[in-house]
């Protein structure tokens, strides 16, 4: 099935909304609960399909999992070497988190296991997690670096000191779930800071993870203990709501219970650079993970140089960046975001198709984008059709830019959607857009 978003021109986004569950804490929360002693409780939990490809394989690998109803999961954990041999192929859908990270999970045990995804996951780069692996003794093959992926069984792994050539929480997280399953210490030094959820989450299931700088180490073996954990709202999902409301005149709009963990909040800051009013109200911890209720109010953007050392901590919004950038005064450059070109679609190629074909002057580079803002009008984009090419966050940045169009916008190939945002368009509706879904056989 086949879905396309209709948005008719204009609205403004008021009111107080909170989006779902924040996706790499619920992949974790599951992952962690599986192989944890005891029953952990999750509330809060995504209910798109990424999350829900993480639990039906962990099913698959002989743990009970009761749920979710509401947001609410119950994970019967198995113990570290509790996880039996799954009767088939593992189907990780469009989740690249769920493939990388259960590469390193499973890479250590005395079983076999293939990953597979869907098309455009087939297509995403594994050889960043197999070669580190590969050092820590897995067997691993792989379809010339992309899935399927072949996980030989192994006795033991051994830990390594490994620095990462990219800044990828993926690959940190899936050397430091296969460290718990070697002999001696697994060290991974990252290149620029990237999302910490699995340091935090460990330390929460009672996990000694040491921090030095850019180096993460823990020592295999470490038993984890059941936990209770409330997953924030996703500011990833809370992102595209950021830029709504700042681009549309006369929008005031508050999102509840976001997470804010530093590492992920470069959005936050990358659009007040741009002169973005967004108060954080109400901080708050609960879970282990900083959150905060947002309040984001209209403001005229202006164009800027993306610092890049903030481009890590805000890897999953630049789709909806890009469409800020286009309501600026002036030219924004982004540098150092080369890694977009590999998520789930190539996203500077694909937003400077969409970008142009609604009269954005946008330029791709190696490892970025030069976008020419339009400020200064009151239409930004023209009216037009664009293609999210299956990629969720695309299809959501120009549902967004309906906002400033001049006429209607079509966002075909729109069904992923609901990998990370599940009733996007219902909350973006109560908020205001004036979107409209339509599936095709
Ligand atoms: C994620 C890490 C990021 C991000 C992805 C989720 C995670 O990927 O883009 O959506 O949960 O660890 P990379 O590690 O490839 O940067």
């Amino acid at each position: 099935m086949s879905r396309s978003l209709r948005v008719a021109p204009g609205g403004s986004l008021s009111g107080s909304l909170r989006v779902p569950g924040d996706k790499s804490i619920s992949h974790r929360a599951v992952m962690l609960g599986a192989i944890a002693d005891g029953v952990t409780e999750i509330t809060g939990f995504l209910e798109g399909a990424d999350a829900i490809s993480t639990m039906q394989i962990f099913r698959a690998l002989g743990v009970r999992i009761d749920g979710p109803q509401a947001g609410h999961v119950t994970v019967h954990g198995v113990g570290l070497h509790g996880l039996r041999a799954p009767a088939g192929a593992l189907d990780c859908g469009n989740a690249g988190t769920a493939m990388r990270l259960l590469m390193g999970l499973l890479a250590g045990q005395r079983f076999g296991s293939t990953l597979v995804g869907d098309e455009s996951l087939s297509k995403r780069p594994m050889r960043r997690v197999a070669e580190p692996l590969a050092a820590m003794g897995a067997r691993i093959e792989t379809r010339e670096g992309c899935p399927p992926v072949r996980i030989l069984p192994v006795e033991a792994l051994h830990g390594i000191r490994y620095r990462l050539p990219m800044a990828s929480a993926q690959v940190k997280s899936a050397l430091l779930l296969a460290g718990l399953y070697a002999q001696g210490e697994t060290t991974v030094i990252e290149p620029a800071t990237t999302r910490d959820h699995t340091e935090r989450m460990l330390g929460g299931f009672g996990v000694t993870v040491r921090r030095d700088g850019p180096a993460a180490t823990l020592r295999g073996g470490q038993s984890l203990r059941a936990s209770a954990i409330d997953v924030p709202a996703d500011i990833s999902s809370a992102a595209f709501f950021l830029v709504g409301a700042s681009i549309a005149p006369g929008s005031d709009l508050l999102l509840e219970h976001v997470g804010v963990n530093p590492t992920r909040t470069g959005i936050v800051d990358i659009l007040r650079l741009m002169g973005a009013d967004i108060e954080v109200r109400n901080e708050r911890v609960a879970g282990g993970e900083p959150v905060a209720d947002l309040r984001v109010r209209a403001a005229a953007l202006r164009g800027i140089a993306v610092p890049p050392e903030l481009v890590p901590l805000a890897i999953d919004e630049f789709p909806v960046l890009f469409v800020a950038a286009a309501c600026a005064h002036g030219r924004t450059v982004v540098t150092g975001a080369a890694e977009l070109r590999v998520k789930e679609s190539d996203r500077i190629a694909v937003m400077v198709d969409g970008l142009r074909a609604l009269g954005v002057e946008a330029t791709p580079t190696a490892d970025g984008m030069v976008i020419e803002g339009r400020g200064e009008r009151a239409a930004v984009f023209a009216p037009g059709a664009v293609h999210a090419h299956a990629d969720h966050r695309i299809a959501m940045s120009f549902a967004i830019a309906g906002l400033r169009a001049a006429g209607e916008l079509m966002v075909h190939d729109a069904a992923n959607v609901a990998t990370s945002f599940p009733g996007f368009e219902v909350l973006a509706r109560a908020a205001g857009l004036r979107i409209e879904g339509h599936s095709q056989a």
